[in-house]
């Protein structure tokens, strides 16, 4: 096998491992976009969490307590004016998880 044929076949297996755009994993990664995405809970206005938590700045206690999904929803229907996301649903989990990643 030629070495272009093994990186090629290293990236087909690398991007299986992400899983494809949309596959329903949660993840830091997709944390961390959804994060930076206006959108979330079906919010139609322009802003992301980033806009005041900027990197994730402030955050970083929030990961250990215990409520960390009813915070997160109290962001989504206040400023992002969105709907609440169910605490079992992939963006939320992911969210959970970036958020418990900036602990320090
Ligand atoms: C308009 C500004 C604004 C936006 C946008 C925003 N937040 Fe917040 N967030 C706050 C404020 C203000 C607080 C409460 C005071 C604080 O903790 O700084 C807070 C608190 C939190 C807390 C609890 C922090 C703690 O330690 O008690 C979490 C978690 C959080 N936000 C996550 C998010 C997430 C996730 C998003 C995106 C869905 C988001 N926020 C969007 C302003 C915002």
């Amino acid at each position: 096998m030629t070495k272009v044929k093994m990186i090629g076949l290293t990236m087909v297996a690398a991007l299986c491992l992400a899983g494809p755009a949309g596959a329903e994993t949660a993840s830091v990664a997709r944390g961390k976009q959804l994060f930076a995405t206006p959108g979330l809970g079906a919010s139609q206005n322009a802003t992301s969490c980033t806009v005041c938590h900027e990197n994730g700045g402030g955050l970083e206690k929030a990961g250990a307590k215990p409520e960390l999904a009813a915070m997160i929803n109290r962001c989504i229907q206040g400023p992002l004016q969105g709907e609440p996301l169910s605490e079992q649903s992939v963006a939320m989990q992911s969210l959970i998880q970036y958020v418990q990643s900036l602990a320090q």
